[in-house]
């Protein structure tokens, strides 16, 4: 063969190996963070997980309470069994909270007005958009339209009991006070369980199982799992009917308001 030849077929090898690779994988958010520059889809993956790890400072316009994102979609969400976000193959998606197909715009934009009780943003804020992308980037190598292992949180099975709000305050108390406080009011970095900082009334952690489901997969951190099926039951019928911002969908007052923002 000769050399010149030789030199052509090493190139084209390292071209293949190369885009294959490109296809394959895709820097991780901390390579991306240490790049000068990054073009636009990039910018707005990186601009989303900010976003979701540090609500506070990055979407403060539509949050009303102390929460970021990520303090339920556990480590940037990217944790199965706590609400992870590589979740863009299962949008868009028939929903009967809001009783219509949702695409993953509507669904980032709901959170905002429940779990973080604030405003809607709109369709168009730059903020949706860069958690879409981010939503998409964690997505890669999932199946399109197929359910990612550990979505969302375990479903428990069912104890044959109700769930008690009178033990579920004993198990708060041993349990759960000493980091998220006597009141629920959160310490220092853990995020508040109730009272006006914390999800309002129409956020999917106030339904009883769902909390269960995420607190007996999640807490106490450090101590995954360590609840019976029946403690998480109880200790989320507790945190259930402390005092939280009210429901939105039943003030007419924060409905005008969404209205006039739309
Ligand atoms: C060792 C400290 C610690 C203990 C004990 C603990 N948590 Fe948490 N909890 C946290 C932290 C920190 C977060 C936020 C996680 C993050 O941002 O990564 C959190 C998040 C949560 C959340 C979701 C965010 C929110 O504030 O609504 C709920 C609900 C919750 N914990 C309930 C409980 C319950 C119930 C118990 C007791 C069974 C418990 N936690 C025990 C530290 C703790
Ligand atoms: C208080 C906890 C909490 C906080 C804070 C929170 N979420 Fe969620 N989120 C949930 C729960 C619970 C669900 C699933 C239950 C449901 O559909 O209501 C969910 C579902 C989602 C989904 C759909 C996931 C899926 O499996 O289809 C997206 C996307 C999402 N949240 C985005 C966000 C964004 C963006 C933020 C911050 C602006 C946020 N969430 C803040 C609790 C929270």
């Amino acid at each position: 063969m000769k050399f010149t030849h030789f030199l052509t077929c090493c190139s084209l090898l390292l071209i293949t190996l190369t885009s294959s690779h490109a296809q394959q994988s895709q820097p991780s958010i901390e390579q991306l963070l240490n790049e000068p520059f990054l073009d636009d889809y990039y910018s707005n993956v990186v601009y989303g997980y900010e976003i979701i790890t540090d609500t506070q400072q990055h979407a403060s316009r539509y949050v009303g309470n102390s929460l970021n994102c990520s303090n339920c979609h556990l480590q940037a969400g990217t944790q199965q069994e706590a609400l992870p976000l590589n979740v863009a193959g299962m949008y868009p998606k028939w929903r009967a909270k809001n009783g219509k197909r949702n695409g993953i715009g509507l669904r980032i934009r709901e959170c905002f007005l429940y779990s973080m009780d604030g405003i809607m943003p709109t369709e168009d804020a730059p903020e949706v958009l860069a958690i879409a992308a981010y939503v998409t980037y964690l997505s890669q190598g999932q199946i399109m339209g197929a359910e990612p292992e550990g979505r969302g949180v375990p479903t428990l099975p069912d104890t044959g009991y109700d769930p008690n709000a009178a033990n579920g305050r004993a198990v708060y108390l041993e349990q759960c006070s000493s980091c998220h406080g006597q009141q629920g009011e959160g310490i220092a970095d853990t995020p508040a369980v109730w009272g006006s900082d914390s999800y309002n009334k129409g956020a999917g952690m106030n339904g009883i199982r769902e909390a269960a489901g995420f607190i007996w997969a999640n807490m106490p951190v450090g101590k995954p799992k360590s609840l019976s099926h029946q403690q998480a039951l109880d200790v989320s019928a507790y945190l259930n009917l402390q005092y939280r911002p009210a429901d939105p969908r039943e003030s007419k007052f924060l409905k005008l308001l969404e209205r006039l923002i739309n």
